[in-house]
Parts: C-alpha cells; sequence; structure tokens
C-alpha cells in the first residue's frame, strides 16, 4: 500500500503500519507510527536524562520559580445478523435493534439495522452562510472553503435551542483534510493548501426540524453559523497564557493564538460550550534541529509539514521569532455555540499533549473535572479538577471554570502482574484489574514537579507526567464518565510497538504485545467521586474478533455471542446507561469496516458487545451521538475513500453524485419517522 502525493508538501504517503491506513497515517498523524516512538522515559529514571537536554529554550520559560533548578523545557437498511448473533426475539426501549454483521472492508456501503434509514445532516463543502457558493468540487477556492462545511468531521454535537426540540445547534470538529482526493490533479498548490488550511478547525450550524425524532435540516444562513479556521483569534487562559515558552513575533504577549489544529474528539460542557481536543498538531510546522521538548512531542527535523510555512511564516520554527508557534497548539480548546461573536479559548491548565478530547463532569461540591487522553503510544491519561465551583446558570462563570485547577495524571497498578504475559490470557483471580492513583502535576496554579516550573508543566506535560511515574498506555482516546453511574471509560484504541524489544512490556492494564484491537478500561473513583486521588480499575472489553481466534476478553460474556470490534475510540452513553463505542481502524485489523457498537454494562448481559451501523469504506466512525430516547443516533464519517485517488476513489459516500466522497455527519433514526 504505496501511494504517491500528488501535491508537494504533503507528508510522505508511503508510510503503511498497525491499524491505520498509509494515508491516514501520513495525513491524520503525520507518520506518528512510523517514528521513534516519542515517550521514551523510564518514568522516575527520567530526571538524570533530561537534565542532560536541558534547552535553551526551555530557559526562557524560566519565571520566578527557580532557574538554576529548571530541568526541561443512501440508504442501506441490512437485517443480517452478525456471527453468532442471532436476531433478538423481543426488541425494546426507543432504540431496538438487532445487531448488523460486520462488513467487510473492501465494501463502500453506509449499513444501519433494519427498521431504520440514514441520510446525511451536512456533508463536506456545504454552504453554511449566505454568501457561499454551492459546493462544486471542480471549482474550489480557499475563500468559498471558509464558508462552507470543513473536512473530516470527528467529534460532533447537537445542542438543543428550544424546549420543542425543534431547533438545534451543531458544532463539529474537522480533524485534517486530504487534498489527494479533494481537489483535482492540476489545482495550483497555493490554492490547494488555503482550501486545507481552511477544512481544517471547527463548524457551528443552526438546524431546525419537524419535532422529535425526525431528521434535521441545516440552516445555511443563520445568524448563529460559524466557521473556526486557522485565521480565528483564540484567547490563552490559564498560568502558561502570556509566558516566554507562548510568545512569537506574531505575538508578542503570548496571548492570542490564531487558529486550532487537527481538532479530533472532544466533549460538551454542563455549561453548553464545547470542548475541542488540538491532537497531532506535530505535523503542521517546518523545524530545524527539534528541541527534547519537541522530539517528546513527535516534532522531528523529518517532518515535512504540509507546506503552509511557504505562505505563513509562523509555521517555519526556523524563523526567528516563531520558535515557539508550535507551543500554542496541542490544547483543549473551548467555543460558545451560542455566541458567534465569541473569541474561543485554549485551556492552558488543562495541559498540552496529544488531547483526544475532553469530557466534564460536576462533583458533588461543585468543582468541574474534565478526563483527558494522549493519544500516542506509551502516553497518558490526565485529569483535570477546577478551581473554581459551578454555578448552575450562571454561564459566564461557568466559562471560566477551565482556566484555573490541578491536573492530574494517572498511575495504574495490576493485581495480577505476574501473570500476565502478553497473551492476553485472563489472569486468574478473573479479571484485568487493579488500583490506581491521580499525580498531582499542578497545584493551585503552581507546579508540583521539582525542577519545572508551572509554564513548563502546561506547555511541555508530557514531560512532567515521566517525572511524575505515569503508566504507559496503548493510545488513550476517549475517555468519559457514565452520567448514570459515574464510572469513567478510557479506550485504550491499539498499541502495535506494546511488548517489543525496547518498549514497555504488556501489563495487567495493557495484557497483549503488539496490541492490535485495543481495549476499554473501566474506572471507580474512590467514593464515586470525580475529584478522588486514587481509583479502581478495570477491563470492560479485550477487543478482537473472536471467531479469528483473537484472544479476547468481553467481561465474562460468552464470546461467540458478541458482535467483532477492533481499535475503540470515541465512547458515549445512552439514557439507560449502555455504553456505545466508535471505531477507527478495525480494516487492517480484523477485516471489516469500522463501525458503532452498544455495549451493555449491566445485568447477565455485561459484556455484550452489538454492532449498530458500519460505516464506508476507509472511513472511521467518529462522533457519535446517542438519542435513544427519539430513537436517533448521529455519527461522523470522517474520512471515507481515504486509499483512493481522484481518478479511482475508494468511496463515493454519501453517494450523492459528487465524484469523490464527501466526509459527512449522518443522522440514523427509525424508517418509519421518515
Ligand atoms: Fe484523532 Fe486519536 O484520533
Ligand atoms: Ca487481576
Ligand atoms: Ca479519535
Amino acid at each position: 500500500m504505496s501511494t504517491a502525493s500528488k501535491f508537494p508538501n504533503l507528508p510522505m504517503l508511503g508510510h503503511v503500519r498497525g491499524k491505520r491506513s498509509a494515508v491516514t497515517c501520513a495525513l491524520k498523524c503525520d507518520n506518528a507510527c512510523a517514528a521513534a516512538v516519542c515517550n521514551t522515559s523510564e518514568n522516575n529514571y527520567l530526571r538524570d536524562i533530561v537534565s542532560a537536554e536541558l534547552s535553551r529554550r526551555s530557559m526562557l520559560g524560566v519565571g520566578a520559580v527557580g532557574a538554576m533548578t529548571l530541568l526541561l523545557g443512501g440508504t442501506a437498511t441490512k437485517a443480517t445478523a452478525g456471527p453468532g448473533l442471532s436476531p433478538a426475539a423481543k426488541l425494546s426501549g426507543s432504540l431496538p435493534f438487532s445487531a448488523i454483521a460486520p462488513v467487510p472492508y473492501t465494501v463502500d456501503e453506509f449499513t444501519v439495522p433494519e427498521g431504520y434509514s440514514w441520510e446525511p445532516l451536512i456533508k463536506w463543502g456545504d454552504p453554511i452562510f449566505k454568501k457561499a457558493p454551492a459546493f462544486d468540487i471542480n471549482n474550489q477556492s480557499p475563500e468559498s472553503q471558509a464558508l462552507q462545511f470543513g473536512y473530516n468531521c470527528d467529534y460532533v454535537d447537537i445542542l438543543p435551542l428550544d424546549d420543542r426540540n425543534k431547533r438545534a445547534v451543531l458544532v463539529a470538529n474537522h480533524e485534517y483534510t486530504n487534498e489527494n482526493i479533494m481537489v483535482p490533479p492540476g489545482t495550483d498548490p497555493k490554492v490547494v493548501r488555503g482550501i486545507a488550511m481552511n477544512g481544517h478547525g471547527m463548524s457551528v450550524v443552526e438546524l431546525k426540524r419537524s419535532g422529535e425524532g425526525s431528521p434535521w435540516r441545516y440552516i445555511q444562513n443563520s445568524d448563529l453559523n460559524r466557521r473556526i479556521t486557522m485565521d480565528t483569534p483564540f484567547t490563552l487562559t490559564g498560568p502558561a497564557a502570556g509566558s516566554a515558552l507562548v510568545r512569537t513575533a506574531g505575538d508578542p504577549s503570548g496571548r492570542t493564538v490564531l487558529g486550532t489544529l487537527n481538532n479530533c474528539a472532544g466533549g460538551t460542557t454542563p455549561w453548553g460550550t464545547v470542548l475541542s481536543g488540538e491532537e497531532n498538531f506535530q505535523g503542521y510546522f517546518k523545524v530545524g534541529t527539534p528541541t527534547a521538548e519537541q522530539r517528546r512531542y513527535g516534532i522531528t527535523s523529518t517532518n515535512p509539514g504540509r507546506g503552509w510555512h511557504l505562505d505563513e511564516p509562523r509555521f517555519d520554527s526556523t524563523v526567528p521569532g516563531y520558535e515557539n508557534e508550535a507551543n500554542r497548539f496541542g490544547y483543549i480548546v473551548e467555543i460558545d455555540p451560542e455566541d458567534p461573536a465569541s473569541t474561543p479559548v485554549k485551556h492552558t491548565a488543562m495541559g498540552r499533549f496529544k488531547h483526544e478530547g475532553a469530557n466534564v463532569t460536576i462533583a458533588p461540591d461543585g468543582r468541574v473535572v474534565a478526563y483527558m487522553g494522549d493519544d500516542e503510544r506509551f502516553d497518558y491519561l490526565y485529569k483535570f479538577v477546577s478551581r473554581d465551583r459551578y454555578i448552575e446558570g450562571n454561564r459566564a462563570h461557568n466559562k471560566t471554570l477551565l482556566a484555573n485547577g490541578d491536573l492530574f495524571v494517572a498511575r495504574f497498578t495490576g493485581n495480577s502482574e505476574a501473570e500476565i504475559n502478553g497473551t492476553g490470557a485472563l489472569p486468574t483471580d478473573g479479571a484485568f484489574d487493579g488500583s490506581g492513583e491521580w499525580l498531582l502535576l499542578t497545584r493551585n496554579g503552581q507546579s508540583v514537579i521539582p525542577g519545572m516550573s508551572i509554564e513548563q508543566v502546561l506547555v511541555f506535560t508530557r514531560l512532567a507526567a515521566d517525572l511524575a511515574g505515569a503508566t504507559k498506555m496503548d493510545r488513550p482516546e476517549d475517555v468519559e464518565p457514565s452520567p448514570v453511574t459515574g464510572k469513567v471509560y478510557v479506550a485504550c484504541t491499539n498499541n502495535s510497538d506494546r511488548g517489543k524489544p525496547g518498549r514497555a512490556p504488556a501489563d495487567e492494564l495493557n495484557p497483549r504485545t503488539e496490541n492490535r484491537d485495543g481495549h476499554i478500561v473501566e474506572i471507580t473513583e474512590t467514593g464515586n467521586n470525580p475529584t478522588a486521588t486514587t481509583f479502581g480499575w478495570n477491563l470492560l472489553l479485550v477487543c478482537g474478533d473472536p471467531a479469528q481466534g483473537d484472544v479476547t476478553y468481553f467481561s465474562g460474556y460468552p464470546v461467540d455471542r458478541v458482535s467483532p470490534i477492533s481499535c475503540p475510540d470515541n465512547v458515549a452513553f445512552d439514557k439507560a446507561g449502555n455504553l456505545w463505542i466508535s471505531t477507527d481502524g478495525a480494516p487492517s485489523g480484523i477485516g471489516y469496516n469500522d463501525g458503532l457498537f452498544k455495549v451493555t454494562l449491566d445485568g447477565q448481559d455485561r459484556g455484550k458487545v452489538e454492532q449498530f451501523l458500519s460505516v464506508p469504506r476507509d472511513a472511521e466512525t467518529c462522533g457519535p451521538i446517542i438519542k435513544d430516547d427519539e430513537g436517533m443516533v448521529f455519527v461522523a464519517v470522517q474520512h471515507p475513500g481515504e486509499d483512493g485517488s481522484w481518478e479511482a476513489p475508494n468511496s463515493l459516500f454519501p453517494y450523492d453524485g459528487t465524484r469523490a466522497p464527501r466526509p459527512s455527519v449522518v443522522q440514523v433514526y427509525r424508517a418509519k419517522k421518515k
């Protein structure tokens, strides 16, 4: 699988490894898996190592805290039941379905259960402003893309605007672009770069419909509609705002950043704003000789960037004055979709890493807690606890809650470690389980990491977490507390390097070497209090396809009666408290297209996995939103047909006659509602 990019300055496409296609590896993650593992730390040993690599740039961040001791800087309705699954004798609830059969990875089809229909809600290129031109794939421009729905939608949520559920606002992330299938060959490379840049970011779009359970329509001319692009100013909040580490020639104050990058998953706050994770930002900057801090984030001299530095010097860290530009990406951003004039923010207090997303819950004492994954092989799970308390109905106050608080990273201990041999065999105590602690990185606005200032901890958070002794995980992605039980679910998507020579071995938390299919961690905070500093944990699922002989674990549920599942990525909950998982990477693992799966958490069926839908060829399933109370499900279909070419597309999703696939938000609903 080797594809030459037809555009200069795009990452090389020849690489493929692990679960990802060559194109996804190159464009989404900047070949992160091909590069050396970023986390070479031995945690507690790291102090000695990094002290020798102290960089001059780190020193720039020295504030009042200890300079001398500073260390670091269509409608295909398929009813076929899955393997081993017989259609349920009686389907109940508002979202009843019989699991679909998994769809082979070569099939270009969006598949939903019998009795359901689907249609796109909004597609890449759809105009979202009055003055926006209709989408014409042969006549695109940077200007038109800035007025249209962006590419590769990932996180999506729909927030109601009225009590009758007939008006709402949709917020979506646009993680990255694939110029090879977006624009016709021969397009001026500068125009291509402009389209790509404006295809990133976020979209806010008002929706309307006739009533609950009916499909939504987007409103092109709503005053709420907004595109967030690389030109949109963001205000930095928190202790690192204004620090020397985030100042550039273009922003000597270090407080205003233009744009947001590689926005992956996210979360909607209890006060109605949307959080978005800046993930693989490392691939957008041309660099010279990387610092130790940059290397820890995967920023290397071989990073090709995406050519954006040819148009804007801020993407070239070798240009004097722009050495710190990359330090201004990798945060959780927050936008207020109800106020199109508001300035979105980047929260430095929540740390800087390859943020997958963030999900917020309110603790009994009113503080808010955000759970966050750093999606990289051998990286960590984080938690943020706000300084201030949530006040019901005080939106202005609540919008400040994520600007100040304490940052923690997780350390896990298994209770059967001696039995873990990397095969995934269940320990004799019948569970992959143990205890854990939340290790402080910052407290009361101060660093608790010896040798690192607060600014350094928040800008070089991975290095602080190394020093704290965090547990290396298999790419923790979405992390979300159940609104029903308070238990926290972590999707560890995979880790092809687990247990390889020189790499961290399998452990009870990550029990398989060369973990191809991923697993789900279930965390119970002590006292069921999200501000606790200790917790218990167990694995809910060890994913794979039992029918193909994979060593799996479904919390004891019979493995011959589950849908095969691989590479869990995003999680969500329905009103009944069931967990829903969307996947990213199943095609090159178990050989099926990615999908959306329901997992029963309680009772005799705990661990039962049932596939609800399957996305088209080469796509990953994002979102998702489960509205079981109104019989609807929403997903973002990201990178359909990614491995194809302009001349020979792998997908024509959503099958609207366009000659190239169009990433889209899809709504699935009971057929009778159409
Ligand atoms: Fe953008 Fe971690 O997936
Ligand atoms: Ca155990
Ligand atoms: Ca993801």
